[in-house]
Protein backbone atom coordinates (compact mmCIF):
# COMPACT_ATOMS: atom_id res chain seq x y z
CA UNK A 1 0.00 0.00 0.00
CA UNK A 2 1.37 3.60 -0.74
CA UNK A 3 2.55 5.92 1.70
CA UNK A 4 -0.15 8.22 1.21
CA UNK A 5 -2.81 5.56 0.96
CA UNK A 6 -1.54 4.27 4.60
CA UNK A 7 -1.69 7.82 6.30
CA UNK A 8 -5.27 8.74 4.67
CA UNK A 9 -6.60 5.21 5.76
CA UNK A 10 -5.57 4.55 9.00
CA UNK A 11 -4.39 8.10 10.18
CA UNK A 12 -0.81 6.77 10.05
CA UNK A 13 1.84 9.32 11.18
CA UNK A 14 4.58 9.19 9.06
CA UNK A 15 6.65 11.23 7.05
CA UNK A 16 4.95 12.41 3.05
CA UNK A 17 5.48 15.30 0.35
CA UNK A 18 4.40 16.27 -2.68
CA UNK A 19 3.93 18.97 -4.58
CA UNK A 20 0.06 20.91 -6.56
CA UNK A 21 1.84 21.39 -9.83
CA UNK A 22 4.48 19.31 -9.60
CA UNK A 23 4.41 18.49 -13.03
CA UNK A 24 4.47 21.85 -14.75
CA UNK A 25 6.33 24.81 -16.07
CA UNK A 26 8.78 25.62 -13.13
CA UNK A 27 10.53 22.34 -14.54
CA UNK A 28 13.19 22.72 -17.70
CA UNK A 29 12.24 19.08 -18.80
CA UNK A 30 8.55 19.52 -18.60
CA UNK A 31 9.41 23.36 -20.73
CA UNK A 32 11.66 21.04 -23.28
CA UNK A 33 8.17 18.48 -24.19
CA UNK A 34 6.11 21.45 -23.97
CA UNK A 35 7.51 23.63 -26.48
CA UNK A 36 6.64 21.00 -29.47
CA UNK A 37 3.71 20.54 -28.09
CA UNK A 38 1.34 23.89 -28.45
CA UNK A 39 -2.23 21.59 -27.66
CA UNK A 40 -2.22 21.57 -23.99
CA UNK A 41 -5.18 19.44 -24.10
CA UNK A 42 -3.56 17.08 -26.46
CA UNK A 43 -0.49 17.28 -24.58
CA UNK A 44 -3.02 15.66 -22.30
CA UNK A 45 -4.32 13.08 -24.23
CA UNK A 46 -1.07 12.24 -25.00
CA UNK A 47 -0.60 9.13 -22.69
CA UNK A 48 2.93 8.41 -23.52
CA UNK A 49 3.92 11.97 -22.95
CA UNK A 50 1.74 12.11 -20.44
CA UNK A 51 2.87 9.60 -17.93
CA UNK A 52 6.65 10.93 -18.68
CA UNK A 53 5.49 14.70 -17.18
CA UNK A 54 3.90 12.93 -14.13
CA UNK A 55 7.51 10.85 -13.57
CA UNK A 56 9.92 13.56 -13.55
CA UNK A 57 8.89 15.28 -10.43
CA UNK A 58 9.76 11.84 -8.99
CA UNK A 59 13.01 11.59 -11.15
CA UNK A 60 14.25 15.07 -10.18
CA UNK A 61 13.17 14.81 -6.31
CA UNK A 62 12.35 11.41 -5.19
CA UNK A 63 8.79 12.85 -4.14
CA UNK A 64 6.63 10.24 -2.30
CA UNK A 65 3.63 10.61 -4.12
CA UNK A 66 3.16 11.33 -8.11
CA UNK A 67 -0.60 13.59 -9.47
CA UNK A 68 -1.18 12.26 -12.72
CA UNK A 69 -0.38 15.05 -15.53
CA UNK A 70 -4.30 16.51 -16.67
CA UNK A 71 -6.50 18.84 -16.07
CA UNK A 72 -9.42 19.62 -14.24
CA UNK A 73 -11.19 20.79 -17.64
CA UNK A 74 -10.41 17.66 -19.31
CA UNK A 75 -13.73 16.86 -17.89
CA UNK A 76 -15.84 19.13 -19.75
CA UNK A 77 -13.78 18.94 -22.51
CA UNK A 78 -15.03 14.98 -22.75
CA UNK A 79 -18.71 16.23 -22.67
CA UNK A 80 -18.78 18.01 -25.54
CA UNK A 81 -17.00 21.71 -24.46
CA UNK A 82 -14.15 22.35 -26.76
CA UNK A 83 -11.43 24.52 -25.10
CA UNK A 84 -7.80 26.29 -25.82
CA UNK A 85 -5.29 27.43 -23.17
CA UNK A 86 -4.27 31.08 -23.77
CA UNK A 87 -0.92 32.09 -22.87
CA UNK A 88 -2.34 35.32 -20.86
CA UNK A 89 -5.83 34.66 -20.76
CA UNK A 90 -5.92 31.30 -19.34
CA UNK A 91 -8.10 28.42 -20.54
CA UNK A 92 -11.04 29.86 -22.44
CA UNK A 93 -13.78 27.85 -23.02
CA UNK A 94 -16.65 27.72 -26.06
CA UNK A 95 -19.86 28.45 -25.37
CA UNK A 96 -21.68 26.30 -23.03
CA UNK A 97 -24.64 24.20 -24.78
CA UNK A 98 -27.33 23.10 -22.16
CA UNK A 99 -28.87 20.74 -24.60
CA UNK A 100 -25.54 18.91 -25.76
CA UNK A 101 -24.41 18.86 -22.14
CA UNK A 102 -27.76 17.13 -20.77
CA UNK A 103 -27.66 15.07 -23.85
CA UNK A 104 -23.65 13.98 -23.41
CA UNK A 105 -23.44 10.48 -23.77
CA UNK A 106 -21.54 8.08 -21.01
CA UNK A 107 -19.57 5.81 -23.46
CA UNK A 108 -18.45 8.46 -25.31
CA UNK A 109 -17.49 10.31 -22.00
CA UNK A 110 -15.28 7.19 -21.27
CA UNK A 111 -14.07 6.93 -24.85
CA UNK A 112 -12.77 10.19 -24.78
CA UNK A 113 -10.95 10.05 -21.35
CA UNK A 114 -9.52 6.74 -22.03
CA UNK A 115 -6.05 8.31 -22.67
CA UNK A 116 -5.78 9.70 -19.36
CA UNK A 117 -6.73 6.40 -17.94
CA UNK A 118 -3.85 4.40 -20.07
CA UNK A 119 -1.97 6.85 -18.89
CA UNK A 120 -2.14 6.08 -15.35
CA UNK A 121 -1.96 2.81 -16.07
CA UNK A 122 1.79 3.06 -17.74
CA UNK A 123 2.95 5.52 -14.96
CA UNK A 124 1.39 2.96 -11.95
CA UNK A 125 4.07 0.29 -13.51
CA UNK A 126 6.77 2.64 -13.51
CA UNK A 127 6.14 3.61 -10.08
CA UNK A 128 7.49 2.12 -6.70
CA UNK A 129 4.78 0.55 -4.89
CA UNK A 130 5.26 2.84 -1.90
CA UNK A 131 4.59 5.49 -3.87
CA UNK A 132 0.97 6.95 -4.47
CA UNK A 133 -0.27 7.78 -7.91
CA UNK A 134 -2.72 10.76 -7.17
CA UNK A 135 -5.67 10.89 -9.56
CA UNK A 136 -7.94 14.39 -9.52
CA UNK A 137 -10.78 16.03 -10.54
CA UNK A 138 -12.61 20.06 -10.24
CA UNK A 139 -15.41 20.22 -7.59
CA UNK A 140 -18.55 21.35 -9.79
CA UNK A 141 -18.88 25.30 -8.48
CA UNK A 142 -14.93 25.17 -9.55
CA UNK A 143 -15.87 23.61 -13.40
CA UNK A 144 -18.78 25.62 -13.43
CA UNK A 145 -16.95 29.21 -13.15
CA UNK A 146 -15.21 27.94 -16.28
CA UNK A 147 -17.65 26.38 -18.60
CA UNK A 148 -20.54 29.08 -18.17
CA UNK A 149 -17.32 31.96 -18.09
CA UNK A 150 -18.68 33.18 -15.08
CA UNK A 151 -15.48 34.90 -13.96
CA UNK A 152 -14.66 38.17 -15.31
CA UNK A 153 -11.30 38.84 -13.50
CA UNK A 154 -9.86 37.62 -10.51
CA UNK A 155 -12.25 38.79 -7.89
CA UNK A 156 -15.42 39.62 -9.94
CA UNK A 157 -17.83 37.23 -10.99
CA UNK A 158 -21.40 36.59 -12.03
CA UNK A 159 -23.57 34.54 -9.65
CA UNK A 160 -26.60 35.89 -10.66
CA UNK A 161 -26.15 33.94 -14.30
CA UNK A 162 -25.59 31.46 -12.76
CA UNK A 163 -29.09 31.38 -10.08
CA UNK A 164 -31.32 32.54 -13.60
CA UNK A 165 -30.02 28.85 -15.06
CA UNK A 166 -33.46 26.61 -15.37
CA UNK A 167 -31.40 23.92 -15.04
CA UNK A 168 -28.72 24.63 -12.46
CA UNK A 169 -29.93 21.83 -10.48
CA UNK A 170 -29.78 19.39 -13.17
CA UNK A 171 -26.42 20.27 -14.81
CA UNK A 172 -24.99 19.94 -11.19
CA UNK A 173 -26.27 16.80 -10.65
CA UNK A 174 -24.83 15.28 -13.86
CA UNK A 175 -21.77 17.44 -13.66
CA UNK A 176 -21.42 14.98 -10.40
CA UNK A 177 -22.10 11.93 -12.03
CA UNK A 178 -19.96 12.35 -15.02
CA UNK A 179 -17.25 13.18 -11.94
CA UNK A 180 -18.08 9.98 -10.28
CA UNK A 181 -17.09 8.16 -13.25
CA UNK A 182 -14.02 9.84 -13.70
CA UNK A 183 -12.85 9.06 -10.26
CA UNK A 184 -13.93 5.36 -10.76
CA UNK A 185 -12.11 5.21 -13.91
CA UNK A 186 -8.80 6.79 -12.36
CA UNK A 187 -8.81 4.21 -9.73
CA UNK A 188 -9.30 1.26 -11.76
CA UNK A 189 -6.65 2.57 -13.51
CA UNK A 190 -4.23 2.56 -11.26
CA UNK A 191 -4.81 5.63 -8.78
CA UNK A 192 -4.96 5.09 -5.62
CA UNK A 193 -5.77 8.03 -3.91
CA UNK A 194 -8.03 11.23 -5.80
CA UNK A 195 -7.78 14.90 -4.80
CA UNK A 196 -11.39 17.11 -5.31
CA UNK A 197 -10.05 21.03 -6.25
CA UNK A 198 -12.52 23.57 -5.39
CA UNK A 199 -10.08 26.15 -6.49
CA UNK A 200 -12.92 28.87 -6.73
CA UNK A 201 -14.93 27.69 -3.58
CA UNK A 202 -13.93 31.06 -2.17
CA UNK A 203 -16.11 33.25 -4.59
CA UNK A 204 -19.05 31.55 -3.40
CA UNK A 205 -21.32 34.30 -1.34
CA UNK A 206 -21.66 32.41 2.28
CA UNK A 207 -25.86 32.17 1.94
CA UNK A 208 -24.88 29.80 -1.05
CA UNK A 209 -21.78 27.71 0.06
CA UNK A 210 -23.40 24.60 0.96
CA UNK A 211 -25.60 24.44 -2.20
CA UNK A 212 -22.80 25.00 -4.50
CA UNK A 213 -19.47 23.83 -2.68
CA UNK A 214 -20.25 21.76 0.85
CA UNK A 215 -23.02 19.29 -0.82
CA UNK A 216 -21.50 18.67 -4.35
CA UNK A 217 -18.02 17.66 -2.82
CA UNK A 218 -20.25 15.88 0.14
CA UNK A 219 -21.80 13.56 -2.65
CA UNK A 220 -18.20 13.20 -4.38
CA UNK A 221 -16.81 12.09 -1.27
CA UNK A 222 -19.65 9.89 -0.31
CA UNK A 223 -19.09 8.09 -3.78
CA UNK A 224 -15.79 7.84 -3.31
CA UNK A 225 -15.75 6.00 0.57
CA UNK A 226 -18.89 3.87 -0.82
CA UNK A 227 -15.66 2.74 -3.46
CA UNK A 228 -13.00 2.70 -0.84
CA UNK A 229 -11.20 5.71 -2.36
CA UNK A 230 -9.01 7.32 0.01
CA UNK A 231 -10.07 11.11 -0.58
CA UNK A 232 -8.75 15.11 0.00
CA UNK A 233 -10.82 17.70 -0.46
CA UNK A 234 -9.41 21.47 -1.44
CA UNK A 235 -12.21 24.28 -0.87
CA UNK A 236 -9.56 26.97 -1.95
CA UNK A 237 -10.33 30.72 0.20
CA UNK A 238 -13.47 29.53 2.24
CA UNK A 239 -11.55 30.83 5.80
CA UNK A 240 -13.28 29.63 8.55
CA UNK A 241 -15.85 27.63 6.83
CA UNK A 242 -13.18 25.20 6.59
CA UNK A 243 -14.64 23.98 9.99
CA UNK A 244 -18.06 23.68 8.61
CA UNK A 245 -16.68 22.21 5.53
CA UNK A 246 -14.72 19.03 7.47
CA UNK A 247 -17.94 18.46 9.60
CA UNK A 248 -20.74 17.74 6.64
CA UNK A 249 -17.97 16.62 4.38
CA UNK A 250 -15.99 14.47 6.01
CA UNK A 251 -13.19 14.05 3.93
CA UNK A 252 -10.23 11.14 4.45
CA UNK A 253 -8.03 14.57 4.07
CA UNK A 254 -8.46 18.45 3.62
CA UNK A 255 -5.72 21.00 1.72
CA UNK A 256 -4.98 23.82 3.42
CA UNK A 257 -4.82 27.37 1.61
CA UNK A 258 -2.54 29.42 2.73
CA UNK A 259 -4.84 31.75 4.01
CA UNK A 260 -5.55 29.26 7.12
CA UNK A 261 -3.28 29.69 10.14
CA UNK A 262 -1.70 26.29 10.73
CA UNK A 263 -2.44 26.23 14.52
CA UNK A 264 -6.14 27.34 13.64
CA UNK A 265 -6.73 24.44 11.74
CA UNK A 266 -5.17 21.45 14.00
CA UNK A 267 -6.92 23.13 16.96
CA UNK A 268 -10.48 22.90 15.20
CA UNK A 269 -10.02 20.58 11.87
CA UNK A 270 -10.37 17.13 13.69
CA UNK A 271 -10.82 12.91 12.55
CA UNK A 272 -8.91 14.26 9.21
CA UNK A 273 -5.60 14.14 7.75
CA UNK A 274 -4.66 17.81 7.32
CA UNK A 275 -2.26 19.03 3.75
CA UNK A 276 -0.39 21.46 2.21
CA UNK A 277 -0.68 25.26 3.48
CA UNK A 278 2.66 26.78 2.96
CA UNK A 279 2.25 29.73 0.67
CA UNK A 280 3.72 28.44 -2.48
CA UNK A 281 5.55 32.45 -3.03
CA UNK A 282 7.84 31.50 -0.33
CA UNK A 283 9.52 29.62 -2.73
CA UNK A 284 10.35 32.62 -4.61
CA UNK A 285 12.30 34.13 -1.78
CA UNK A 286 15.30 33.99 0.12
CA UNK A 287 16.20 30.36 1.23
CA UNK A 288 16.18 31.50 4.84
CA UNK A 289 12.84 32.86 4.69
CA UNK A 290 11.46 30.30 2.78
CA UNK A 291 12.91 27.73 5.76
CA UNK A 292 11.38 29.67 8.19
CA UNK A 293 7.88 29.63 6.91
CA UNK A 294 7.80 25.70 6.38
CA UNK A 295 9.04 25.42 9.71
CA UNK A 296 5.82 26.64 10.80
CA UNK A 297 3.87 24.01 9.60
CA UNK A 298 6.18 21.24 10.25
CA UNK A 299 6.52 22.52 13.82
CA UNK A 300 2.74 22.71 14.29
CA UNK A 301 2.06 19.53 12.68
CA UNK A 302 5.24 17.18 13.89
CA UNK A 303 4.01 14.19 15.90
CA UNK A 304 0.32 14.09 13.72
CA UNK A 305 -1.10 12.69 10.54
CA UNK A 306 -0.07 15.45 8.25
CA UNK A 307 1.17 15.68 4.49
CA UNK A 308 3.60 18.42 3.60
CA UNK A 309 2.71 20.30 0.10
CA UNK A 310 1.16 23.92 -0.57
CA UNK A 311 -1.65 26.21 0.03
CA UNK A 312 -1.41 26.73 -4.36
CA UNK A 313 -0.03 25.21 -6.82
CA UNK A 314 4.18 25.29 -7.64
CA UNK A 315 4.59 28.59 -9.15
CA UNK A 316 6.37 28.69 -13.03
CA UNK A 317 8.35 31.15 -12.20
CA UNK A 318 9.83 28.99 -8.99
CA UNK A 319 13.57 27.26 -9.03
CA UNK A 320 14.00 23.67 -8.87
CA UNK A 321 16.34 23.59 -6.71
CA UNK A 322 14.59 25.96 -4.24
CA UNK A 323 12.07 22.85 -4.73
CA UNK A 324 14.91 20.54 -3.64
CA UNK A 325 16.17 22.19 -1.03
CA UNK A 326 12.81 22.49 0.97
CA UNK A 327 12.59 18.60 0.31
CA UNK A 328 15.50 18.36 2.24
CA UNK A 329 14.32 20.85 4.82
CA UNK A 330 11.72 18.53 5.40
CA UNK A 331 13.24 15.54 5.07
CA UNK A 332 15.67 16.09 7.96
CA UNK A 333 13.36 17.53 9.97
CA UNK A 334 13.09 15.96 13.34
O1 LIG B 1 1.26 18.69 -11.42
C1 LIG B 1 0.03 18.65 -11.21
O2 LIG B 1 -0.50 19.22 -10.23
C2 LIG B 1 -0.85 17.85 -12.11
C3 LIG B 1 -1.43 18.52 -13.20
C4 LIG B 1 -2.49 19.61 -13.04
C5 LIG B 1 -2.66 20.60 -14.03
N1 LIG B 1 -3.79 21.29 -13.74
C6 LIG B 1 -1.77 20.79 -15.19
C7 LIG B 1 -1.72 22.10 -15.84
C8 LIG B 1 -3.50 19.79 -12.08
C9 LIG B 1 -3.74 19.06 -10.77
C10 LIG B 1 -4.33 20.85 -12.55
C11 LIG B 1 -5.54 21.30 -11.84
C12 LIG B 1 -6.22 22.51 -12.29
N2 LIG B 1 -6.37 22.99 -13.56
C13 LIG B 1 -6.95 23.38 -11.43
C14 LIG B 1 -7.12 23.18 -9.94
C15 LIG B 1 -5.91 23.56 -9.17
C16 LIG B 1 -5.59 25.01 -9.21
O3 LIG B 1 -4.52 25.33 -9.76
O4 LIG B 1 -6.40 25.81 -8.73
C17 LIG B 1 -7.48 24.40 -12.22
C18 LIG B 1 -8.33 25.57 -11.73
C19 LIG B 1 -7.12 24.14 -13.57
C20 LIG B 1 -7.46 24.93 -14.78
C21 LIG B 1 -6.27 25.45 -15.46
N3 LIG B 1 -5.38 24.69 -16.18
C22 LIG B 1 -5.82 26.80 -15.52
C23 LIG B 1 -6.50 27.96 -14.83
C24 LIG B 1 -4.65 26.82 -16.30
C25 LIG B 1 -3.84 28.03 -16.77
C26 LIG B 1 -3.15 28.74 -15.73
C27 LIG B 1 -2.26 27.88 -14.84
O5 LIG B 1 -2.55 27.83 -13.65
O6 LIG B 1 -1.31 27.27 -15.35
C28 LIG B 1 -4.36 25.49 -16.66
C29 LIG B 1 -3.20 25.03 -17.45
C30 LIG B 1 -2.35 23.99 -16.85
N4 LIG B 1 -2.79 22.87 -16.21
C31 LIG B 1 -0.93 23.95 -16.92
C32 LIG B 1 -0.53 22.76 -16.29
C33 LIG B 1 0.87 22.23 -16.16
C34 LIG B 1 -0.03 24.98 -17.61
C35 LIG B 1 0.00 24.65 -19.05
C36 LIG B 1 1.04 25.40 -19.79
O7 LIG B 1 0.76 26.54 -20.18
O8 LIG B 1 2.09 24.82 -20.02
Amino acid sequence: MSNLKKILKNKKTCKSIWFMRQAGRYLPEFREIRKNNPDFIKLCMNSELSSEITLQPIKRFNLDSAIIFSDILIVPYALGQNLKFDKDLGPQLEKFNEKNFLNANVNDFIKKLDPVYKAINTTRKKLQKEKSLISFVGAPWTLLIYMLNLRNNKNRFNIEKLKQMKKIEEIIQKLIHYLCIHIKNQNNAGADVVQIFDSWAGLIPEENIKKYCFDPNKLLVNFCKKNEIPNICFPKGIGNKYLEFNILVKPDGLNLDSQIEPSWAKENLKNVVLQGGLDPSVLLKKENEMIEAATKYTECFKDTSYVFNLGHGLLPETDPDKVKKLINFYRNYE
